[in-house]
């Protein structure tokens, strides 16, 4: 039977209960009842991993209070972004206008977030940032209905220049892909490294997702740094560090990094990620009971090992749980909502943290280094951290 005669005989089916006033109330009830939940992710190109990665998380979360909302059940919906900036907002659109979500819970791509915002300003839709650390997003264009659980793009940066003039490096190369997040990310490394007394020799920059390095490779080879840093994540950071090694620069000139790149990718990169130098706000080595059991259970459930990206989506998950539980279910009551939102503490698997003013964590910064396929912290490179929020006037 084609799908669309199942859906008619379906229908006649549900009149005909329905005219003997039985059960049309029932299933009209049962559906509007439901909590609808919508991912906007990539599950193609460069960041595919981390769109699975952060639905995992958001999955987990919500499984392990019961697998409901407030006491409502979820319908769920699902649209991959593809991280192409040109279809953001008309993708937002499909979740918001077409299937009604209730919560938009998207992405990991800073030129497609801003799809997103301009839908989510506009609808007033509840959306929850799982990755895309665009400044915008909380700082000029942030609104009461957008909360983040991730970070800003130059948040992880601003803990990272000064263990690397810590270490000696006083003349550093930079590299990335050239978008909002490697820009921004630029802005904390810049910002860090030369007030702690070092100087960016050069900037060097590729379309995203482009993964022709070598001819920059070259570049730094002949420039011949004290170190490298730079912003990759997901399948281009597994390639720069093998082309890295490759070229033969691993031995000669450090590399170190926003710590996206060395997030999911420590299987593909091999050895050419051993002794890669990170900050990020997570690390899988955090010795915590907190930290231990999220991972044994992800592990557990999903046949691989969690990242930044499903503990951001695992975040995601618990603040969506703990805001609409402080509403009963009742998803309509924003101020209420937003409040509980806004005032949540998540236990998280980094460490607790809390929203700022502007709705982005405040969170610590780990210094880590790669060691036998792992993230090992090294210690807290920058505590408590908060992005300014300039510009920030909620509505
Ligand atoms: C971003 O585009 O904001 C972005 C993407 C991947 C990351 C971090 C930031 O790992």
């Amino acid at each position: 039977m084609t799908t669309r005669r199942l859906v008619l005989s379906r229908s006649a089916a549900i009149v005909g209960a329905a005219s003997t006033g039985l059960l049309l109330p029932q299933i009209v009830r049962a559906q509007s009842n439901r909590i609808r939940v919508g991912f906007m992710l990539p599950y193609t190109g460069t960041y595919a991993a981390l769109g699975v990665a952060i639905e995992n998380g958001v999955r987990m979360a919500i499984s392990e209070k019961g697998g409901k909302l407030g006491g409502r059940e979820i319908e769920w919906f699902k649209v991959d972004d593809e991280s192409e900036p040109a279809k953001g907002v008309e993708n937002a659109n499909r979740l918001v206008q077409r299937d009604k979500v209730d919560v938009l819970i998207g992405t990991v791509h800073s030129g497609v977030q801003m799809g997103i915002q301009k839908v989510a300003r506009e609808s007033g839709v509840l959306s929850i940032i799982p990755n895309a650390g665009v400044h915008a997003a909380t700082r000029a264009l942030c609104a009461p209905n957008v909360f983040r659980t991730s970070f800003t793009n130059s948040q992880p940066t601003l803990a990272l220049g000064k263990p690397m003039f810590d270490k000696g490096i006083k003349r550093a190369v930079w590299i990335t892909h050239k978008y909002a997040a490697g820009d921004e990310a630029f802005e904390g490394f810049r910002d860090s490294f030369t007030k702690a007394g070092g100087t960016v020799v050069k900037e060097l920059g590729l379309p995203f997702p482009q993964v022709e390095f070598q001819a920059l490779l070259t570049e730094i080879a002949s420039i011949k740094p004290d170190a490298v840093a730079c912003f990759f994540a997901g399948g281009a950071a597994a390639k720069f560090m093998r082309d890295y090694a490759a070229a033969g620069l691993k031995d000669r000139i450090p590399l170190w990094g926003s710590g996206f790149l060395t997030e999911g990718v420590l299987d593909a990169a091999g050895p050419a990620a051993e002794g890669v130098m990170t900050t990020l706000h997570y690390s899988d080595s955090l010795d915590t009971p907190r930290n231990r059991q999220f991972r044994t259970a992800y592990a557990t459930n999903f046949k691989m090992q969690p990242d930044v990206y499903s503990v951001q989506g695992y975040d995601a998950g618990q603040l969506l749980v703990q805001g609409v539980a402080a509403v009963k279910g009742d998803i309509a009551a924003k101020q209420a909502l937003y409040k509980a939102m806004e005032s949540a503490v998540i236990d998280s698997p980094r460490g607790k943290w809390s929203m700022s003013k502007a709705h982005n964590p405040v969170q610590d910064m780990y210094l880590r280094v790669v060691e036998k396929k792992e993230n090992k912290v090294l210690g807290i490179a920058a505590k408590a951290l908060a992005d300014s929020g300039a510009g920030c006037k909620m509505a």
